[in-house]
């Protein structure tokens, strides 16, 4: 048996990464490691209580004797690194918060990597692999015509978020270079689906929809994204630890750029169809252009090139095909989603973000 230890696990990819794996690989335990912040909810992977190839810790990335036990008592060989502060608005009002966890928490982890296994774990067999999950966040913005970023593509992260991540890409690389730590690092686009936190475009837009409330639309609406359904990441990912080289670092995108308007307008018409409710229908009615994220990044774009190259990895959905069933997911788990909208933190900050956008901005 693998033993690998998922971070972040009770996040959006990281609890669609767990039942990948789980129901891909039978040969690996995973041990999920999540400080349950207001982004974490176990209730994702519940059915798998009980599971003896499943285990949940409840720990902070940043406690150098929690991390160190994590690998000690379950003699981990793989760490997959998600536990992230993930949510660019929240990083504008508070970015401490974000260096702390993406810069410390990930230093902590390498660390207590490198430390097990060079000595007590080093007698693990088969092969150790620390994989850190990236953003392409951390390439900064382009221009229209600019080409999409490759790997050899320089860092230049405008958000608080993005330069963080950007902090912890760096020392992963590091890690490696100096310590021979076998790291590999994924630049991935924007992910949807589902176990989204309805914080996110997407699924924000979905559950607005829905109950009748304003689509806030920040700014023009023309900003791009490189939309990636999260099931295409997770088998990505699960190449990257089974075929990539330590050292190495891949792009993963999803290859549907269309403008933030164009993805709210076709959530719409996807629920006109499926939720034909006419106090609210059509939902299009229901977008509201709000003050745009300040230093915005216009637009992004991967080149995957390398990883279909080298690992033989593609997306298999298309933004039709993902939206349908993202949106499909979130009106068949409502009573899931209702139980972390019903939070007050929750609660707290969709106010004070939407109250500091204002309320049209058009
Ligand atoms: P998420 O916010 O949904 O989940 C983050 C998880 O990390 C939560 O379960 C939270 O409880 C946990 N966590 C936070 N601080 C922790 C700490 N100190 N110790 C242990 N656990 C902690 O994030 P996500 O969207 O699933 O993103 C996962 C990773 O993927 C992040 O590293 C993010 O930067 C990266 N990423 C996300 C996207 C995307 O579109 N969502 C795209 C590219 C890269
Ligand atoms: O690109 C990868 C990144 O994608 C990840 O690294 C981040 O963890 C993840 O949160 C995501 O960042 P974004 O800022 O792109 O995602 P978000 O869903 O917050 O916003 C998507 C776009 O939609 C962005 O241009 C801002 C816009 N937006 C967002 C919200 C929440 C709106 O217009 N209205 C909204 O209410």
């Amino acid at each position: 048996m693998a033993n690998w230890l998922v971070t972040g696990g009770a996040g959006f990819i990281g609890t669609n990464f767990i039942h990948h794996i789980l129901s891909i690989r039978q040969d690996v335990t995973v041990v999920n490691f999540d400080l349950l912040t207001y982004a974490g909810n176990p209730d994702g992977l519940s059915m798998y209580a009980g599971n003896p190839r499943y285990r949940f810790i409840k720990g902070d990335i940043c406690d150098r004797k929690q991390v160190d036990a994590a690998l000690r008592d379950n003699c981990i060989d793989t760490i997959v690194h998600f536990a992230a502060e993930s949510h660019v608005d929240r990083s504008i009002l508070g970015p401490m918060r974000f260096v702390m966890t993406n810069v410390n928490g990930t230093a902590t982890l390498l660390d207590a990597a490198r430390d097990y296994w060079g000595r007590e774990g080093k007698d693990i067999p088969g092969e150790k692999r620390f994989h850190h999950i990236s953003t392409d966040e951390v390439f900064g913005s382009l221009k229209p015509d600019e080409p999409a970023w490759t790997e050899a593509s320089p860092y230049m992260p405008n958000s608080p978020y993005a330069a963080s991540k950007a902090g912890s890409d760096h020392l992963v690389r590091a890690y490696g270079h100096t310590y021979g730590l076998p790291v590999t690092i994924s630049n991935c686009s924007n992910n949807y689906g589902p176990y989204q936190f309805p914080e996110k475009l997407i699924p924000l837009v979905i559950l607005n929809a829905v109950n009748g409330k304003p689509l806030p639309v920040y700014g023009d609406g023309q900003q791009i994204r490189d939309w990636l359904y999260v099931e295409d990441h997770c088998e990505a990912i699960r190449l990257i630890l089974e075929k990539g080289k330590p050292g190495e670092t891949y792009n993963i995108g999803g290859m549907n750029q269309p403008a933030n308007l164009t993805i709210v307008k076709t959530i719409c018409s996807l629920l006109d169809e499926l939720v034909p409710d006419p106090s609210f229908c059509p939902h299009e009615k229901l977008i509201t252009y709000v003050q745009d994220r300040p230093g915005h990044d216009r637009r992004y774009a991967m080149d995957s090139t390398k990883i279909k190259r080298e690992l033989g990895w593609s997306p298999k959905y298309t933004l039709e095909t993902g939206l349908r069933k993202t949106v499909e997911w979130y009106l068949a788990n409502q009573d899931f989603v209702q139980k972390l909208t019903d939070r007050s933190d929750f609660k707290n900050w969709m106010d004070e973000n939407y109250t500091e956008r204002g309320g049209s901005s058009k």
